[in-house]
């Protein structure tokens, strides 16, 4: 139906973002509110999962793939391959720059995922698995049983996965953080904006966007018939490698990914029916399907979702290397599917790929991108390499798969159910596990004395490195945090924003207390990165008093320290951070495009903070001047180290006239009336004076009482930020 565009119901009309474009969006911030989540703020998905009947549902699912219904006739007489799919493009939407999309909340359900091309007829495997969500309830997230199913259709395959964990809560509104690009229009049609308008697909293949993963809007990586539909297998490789290596996949987990997946199921494409709209745009009759489908019966033989017609392998329903050995084995000519797609098709092959419904075999066919692993010569000589070694290439499938799934999940400790592997990947990050007494209270209490008389030590060193070490977390996957101590480590600890020089004077300080308490101690001890955050507790209760306030910052003991060797170099890299306003750092060589205050709420949205926790903690860290750097920007008081709300009260000071230097980067404020310089400040400071919502929650910091709730709310959004990797304490 038509958008009613002159409704004048609530919500509609012009928008402020409509007449003011570059408004600074803080919706961000205010996602996944309690109030909109129907299971309530009480609701603990780990205690309802515990209640599941695990193999019960699995049970339930495998019964499922061999139902096949009138409405949506499985292929081959399973839903196997297509549930497989759901389950990739669940959670094959993660990108490793920035930690967001992927699998871990549901999304797939709502748009615009729901509704991206490459999604089409997946609203069918959902449908599909209604009655079995509907049956189990909150005992299983939308989030897992996506997941779940695919690795259930993979074992009914014959196929043996690493195991499954689960331990993924739904969200109940599109993830707005997520960028998925500019362009307004998706794939076929998508321009190459995301390749700065460059048409060379040789070229233009390492200069994808960042932090995009997908060559295009709306696809989940790459276009199946080459870029921009070229097809032709040697640049689609080049793209395949750039987008899977966006979610931290090499080479051999690249094939090992496309060689396992293909290996069931098919494509679909039979006719040249022009498909309705998806999901988000159809009748409000359709009940939240899309892509209908009017030739024929418009599904089973007649379906159509790609438009390409590929049947990979000769048993589409078992687990075998016959993906590989069609691949190398047969001779390939480019051709068009009944759609009109290109795709390649063997002519001289046997004729035993079969048909889904009606027996009748055809000859063998791959997509564009099937060929690129043959013709690109690094991924061929892995996937040469386990034609004739089907061993290899079942495990190396296990693995990248499990990695696939799990890969936005976080520390081992977020695992739930029966199911869960013992061994430990690389990808999650992995902790030691200690078997030492850890402090008390009282261990805690001597520890600040000791830390605060340190030499070299100051509030400032402090509290900084403890943000440091804790502000790394990433919501979107769970990666970073405090545990660990990795501040110490490779990368971070050479990162711009970490000050080197600085925090080796608090490293050095923090290990000789550590060795000190260690040795003095029998069975008991404590870990660096406990005492990065004792360390920032002492100093904000040291500055807290020196403002009149005797106040104790909570801590929870438990943090141990990682090793190097579990610290993945490269994909730590990724949370290097592209400013960090509230240090007041802005790396001026990185990628992002955005302005400084988008930089600092998109920083404030990782680690799950909101407007006013964002803003207390800008206002209270400039009050302990924490910039990374030690400069006096934003430093807006006379009283540097103690716990004050001159922050704000300076900042609105209608006496101060603020203006900018050339880059608009930093701003110098003098006194209106004698024009001496009072204050510098950067963008990630004026903004709390000059976004309408920022400046009415500032005002709440500096007006009368103001100063009691700064220090009540930035101990509390602190203690969020040191524990929000805390989950070996939620769970
Ligand atoms: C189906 C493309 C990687 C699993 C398809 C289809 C396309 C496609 C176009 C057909 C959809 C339809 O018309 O029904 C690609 C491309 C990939 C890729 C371009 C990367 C270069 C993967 C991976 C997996 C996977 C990594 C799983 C590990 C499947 C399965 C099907 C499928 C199981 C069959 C669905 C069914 O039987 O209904 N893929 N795919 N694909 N894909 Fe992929």
């Amino acid at each position: 139906g038509q958008c009613p565009t002159l409704s004048d119901m609530a919500g509609r009309g012009t928008r402020s973002r409509d007449w003011w474009p570059c408004q600074l969006k803080l919706d961000v911030l205010r996602q996944y509110s309690v109030e909109q989540n129907p299971l309530g703020g009480t609701f603990d998905y780990a205690e309802a999962f515990s209640k599941l009947d695990y193999f019960g549902l699995k049970a339930d699912i495998k019964a499922l793939l061999t139902q096949s219904q009138p409405w949506w006739p499985a292929d081959f007489g399973t839903y196997g391959g297509l549930f497989i799919r759901m389950a990739w493009h669940s959670a094959g939407t993660y990108r490793a720059v920035d930690g967001r999309g992927g699998g871990g909340m549901g999304q797939q359900r709502f748009a615009p995922l729901n509704s991206w091309p490459d999604n089409a007829n997946l609203d069918k495997a959902r449908r599909l698995l209604w009655p079995i969500k509907m049956k189990y309830g909150k005992s299983i997230s939308w989030a897992d049983l996506l997941l779940l199913t695919g690795n259930v259709a993979l074992e009914s395959f014959g196929f043996p996965t690493l195991g499954f964990g689960a331990g993924r809560p739904d969200t109940w509104q599109s993830d707005e953080s997520v960028f998925w690009g500019a362009e307004t229009t998706f794939v076929p049609e998508g321009n190459d904006i995301r390749y700065n308008g460059s048409t060379d697909y040789v070229a233009r293949a390492t200069h994808l966007e960042e932090p995009l993963a997908a060559t295009h809007m709306g696809l989940i990586y790459v276009n199946p018939q080459g870029p921009n539909g070229n097809g032709d297998p040697k640049s689609s490789a080049l793209d395949i490698r750039e987008a899977f290596g966006r979610m931290g996949m090499n080479d051999s987990e690249i094939v090992a990914l496309i060689a396992g997946g293909h290996a069931f199921g098919k494509t679909h494409g039979a006719t040249n029916a022009v498909l309705g709209p998806p999901p988000e745009g159809g009748a409000l009759e359709l009940q939240d399907l899309g892509w209908a489908n009017s030739v024929g019966t418009g599904n089973g033989d007649d379906a159509v979702t790609s438009g390409l017609e590929v049947i990979w392998s000769k048993t589409p329903t078992k687990w075998s290397n016959d993906y590989l050995n069609s691949l190398f084995h047969n001779n390939w000519t480019l051709t068009h599917s009944p759609a009109g797609a290109l795709q390649f098709i063997a002519p001289d092959s046997t004729l035993d790929y079969p048909d889904p419904f009606n027996g009748a075999p055809r000859h063998a066919t791959m997509l564009v991108s099937d060929l690129a692993l043959r013709e690109d010569p690094i991924f061929s000589a892995i996937a040469e390499d386990w034609v004739n070694d089907f061993d290899k290439l079942t495990n190396a499938f296990a693995a990248a798969w499990f990695k696939l799934l799990h890969r936005d999940m976080g520390p081992i400790s977020r695992y739930l159910g029966p199911e869960v592997p013992k061994q430990q990947f690389s990808f999650q990050d992995p902790l030691p596990t200690v078997s030492y007494t850890q402090i008390n209270d009282a261990d805690v209490k001597k520890l600040k004395a000791e830390i605060l008389a340190a030499p070299g030590v100051t509030i400032s060193n402090l509290v900084s490195v403890a943000w440091g070490s804790a502000s790394t977390f990433r919501g979107g996957d769970k990666r970073g945090g405090a545990n660990g101590a990795r501040i110490a480590l490779q990368p971070q600890v050479g990162w711009a924003v970490n000050n080197p020089k600085q925090l080796q004077i608090v490293l050095n300080a923090l290990n000789t207390v550590k060795t000190s308490f260690n040795n003095a101690h029998r069975a008991k001890e404590v870990s660096l990165a406990d005492l990065i955050v004792i360390g920032g507790c002492a100093a904000i209760e040291k500055a807290a008093a020196a403002s009149g306030y005797t106040i104790e910052v909570p801590f929870t003991a438990g943090r141990v320290d990682a090793l190097q060797v579990d610290t993945d170099i490269s994909t730590f890299e990724n949370l290097n951070p592209q400013g960090d306003g509230f240090r007041n750092y802005r790396n001026s060589s990185g990628w992002s495009l955005a302005r400084t205050e988008e930089i600092l709420v998109d920083k404030a949205q990782q680690l799950t903070l909101t407007a006013p926790e964002m803003t207390v903690l800008v206002g209270g860290m400039r009050a302990l001047n924490t910039n990374y750097d030690g400069s006096s920007k934003g430093i807006l008081t006379e009283k540097p180290g103690q716990l004050t709300n001159d922050y704000f009260v300076n900042l609105l000071d209608i006496s101060t006239k603020w203006s900018p230097d050339s880059t608009g980067e930093l701003f110098t404020g003098t006194d209106r009336t004698t024009g001496a310089t009072k204050w510098t400040a950067t963008r990630a400071d004026l903004v709390f004076g000059s976004h309408a919502e920022l400046r009415a929650i500032a005002e709440v910091y500096a007006e009368a009482g103001g100063q009691d709730q700064l220090v009540t709310d930035f101990v509390a959004a602190w203690v969020k930020v040191m524990n929000l990797d805390r989950f070996d304490v939620k769970n």
